[in-house]
């Protein structure tokens, strides 16, 4: 055998692919001892959008010092295959007289087919964001970035995370939460301007506090808007008069998610125990007033979602705040299952009241097929508790217990998180990526570091106890009950539906 196989321009990546360590070495000596001539290269899903870095390193094994800039954009991706096979039909040629030939694998040619014929304009980016997943590398900015705009909170629901008036000793990091914070203008602009330049599509504005009193809320939303991105935004809903309804409508939010958890004033004073009495009715009315004049500025874009946290106080309330959804001119109805910790642990469900949650969703379905039809499209009900349920631990409550250890975490491709402490979060479970600092959020996202902790993600069985910058690990219980549910089961549902699967793990090739 006269050949020598090369699947990379480095260790990393060539021992990766072939699966034997210490195989790029032993090629390269081949080489340099002269006792193997010629170079295939061997070009396959792990390694073909790095063919300028490949050829180039495989000319410099000859001796010779092109260097080939041009690397293969996967863009468009409704031609990926025609424009492969005509960079490699190039390149072929060009290197035959340095005894280097080029061999592309059956997968490859086969995924990008595939891609090639499925892709459309609308599903482009979650497109290369699904072969970025396959390829382990990166090649659009997320779906979502999600912002914590600012800390402080008008009210204290008793299951939350930050506010509730239970926490007496916070978990994490919450030295900054003594002090009021919001994000400049400056670095809200900064990371935004960058989001529009790499593929971001939805803005979320969220996190530790109430996004609506953040004291430049308008400027901010304004300028989401102004870049053509989409704002999707929590919040509780207190604040809403006619100044804030008209910024949030005109603004051209695309997603309210207002955060309510009950369906009458008694159950609503439990979980808000600082609110006065005539505040579930206040709100309401004012939710009401948002929707008409939706409705009045033929507003189409924004969907009001009614979201409710469901726990042993509330519970019993589900086909009622279905209803309190449609009279408020909501145009959906979401559950989520408490996310429990210590202090709210008074709040778990027992089975039979999960047992209840089943039964009861299974009648919103059909009321909400009903106010479907009603409403001509225009209603529905989220499928997140759908898909907790699914996997509910009775004894635990959580709702994803080893399913990301068996099928992979994908979030690293997904979904971007800034913190008010100037760090990117690899999840809503805070683990940090990187500081902001002097950085650019587009250089993060497209940083070899990140990138290491994709990969060991979408091996998460493998990589448990790889560790973040602030010493938390990869894998956590809180994984057990995963905040990004929502988002991997939606990047579940596209591998399947552009029939990716068999792609997206690595069966290794043979190498001689
Ligand atoms: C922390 S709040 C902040 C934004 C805003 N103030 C609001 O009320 O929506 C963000 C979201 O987290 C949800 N949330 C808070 N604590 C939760 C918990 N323990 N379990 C599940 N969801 C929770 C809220 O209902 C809300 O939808």
């Amino acid at each position: 055998m006269k050949k020598i196989q090369l699947f990379g321009y480095n260790e990393e990546l060539h021992d990766k692919i072939t699966c034997k360590k210490g195989d790029f070495k032993k090629q390269i000596n081949n080489i340099k001892k002269k006792q193997k001539k010629t170079i295939d290269i061997k070009f396959n899903k792990l390694n073909f959008y790095c063919i300028d870095k490949i050829i180039t390193f495989a000319l410099r094994l000859k001796k010779e010092k092109i260097i080939i800039k041009q690397p293969f954009s996967v863009k468009p991706l409704n031609n990926i295959l025609n424009n492969w096979n005509k960079q490699i039909n190039k390149y072929k040629q060009k290197l035959r007289k340095n005894n280097i030939s080029i061999t592309t694998n059956n997968e490859l040619i086969e995924l990008l087919d595939n891609l090639q014929k499925k892709s459309n304009e609308q599903d482009e980016n979650d497109l290369l964001r699904l072969l970025g997943i396959i390829s382990e590398t990166i090649f659009i900015g997320p779906n979502q970035l999600l912002l914590d705009i600012n800390n402080r909170c008008n009210t204290e629901c008793v299951y939350c995370w930050i506010h509730s008036p239970h926490i007496k000793k916070k978990t994490y990091s919450m030295d900054q939460y003594k002090k009021p914070k919001e994000i400049s203008f400056e670095i809200f602009k900064r990371i935004i301007d960058d989001a529009t330049k790499i593929g971001v599509e939805d803005i979320v504005m969220v996190g530790d506090g109430e996004p609506t009193i953040h004291s430049q809320f308008n400027k901010l939303i304004k300028y989401i808007n102004k870049k053509g991105l989409s704002t999707m935004l929590f919040s509780n809903g207190l604040t809403f008069n006619e100044k804030k309804i008209k910024a949030i409508v005109d603004n051209n939010v695309g997603t309210l998610q207002i955060s309510i958890s009950a369906a009458t004033p008694k159950t609503y004073i439990k979980l808000h125990p600082s609110t006065k009495k005539q505040e579930f009715m206040n709100l309401k009315k004012n939710i009401k007033k948002l929707a008409k004049y939706k409705h009045k500025k033929k507003n189409k874009r924004l969907r009001i979602v009614i979201v409710n946290v469901i726990n042993n106080l509330n519970y019993h309330e589900l086909v009622k705040m279905t209803n309190f959804a449609w009279k408020v001119g909501a145009n959906e109805v979401g559950f989520q299952l408490i996310d429990l910790r210590d202090y709210s642990m008074y709040l778990k469900l027992s089975k039979e009241q999960i047992t209840r949650v089943k039964k009861d969703f299974k009648k919103i379905r059909l009321l909400t097929k009903i106010y479907y039809l009603l409403s001509f499209g225009k209603f529905f009900v989220g499928h997140h508790l759908d898909r907790q349920l699914e996997n509910i631990n009775f004894n635990t409550g959580d709702w994803s217990e080893n399913v990301y250890t068996k099928r992979g975490c994908f979030i690293g491709w997904w979904f971007a998180y800034y913190r008010l402490n100037d760090i990117f979060t690899f999840c809503c479970s805070i683990k940090e990526v990187e500081k902001l600092k002097h950085l650019r959020f587009k250089d993060i996202w497209f940083s070899d570091n990140y990138n290491k902790f994709r990969i060991a993600g979408k091996y998460l069985k493998e990589n448990k106890d790889l560790e973040f910058k602030d010493g938390r690990k990869l894998f956590e219980s809180k994984c057990n009950n995963c905040d990004n549910t929502g988002h991997l089961n939606k990047i579940q549902r596209l591998i399947k539906e552009f029939e990716l699967e068999k792609f997206v793990f690595n069966k290794f090739e043979e190498t001689k």
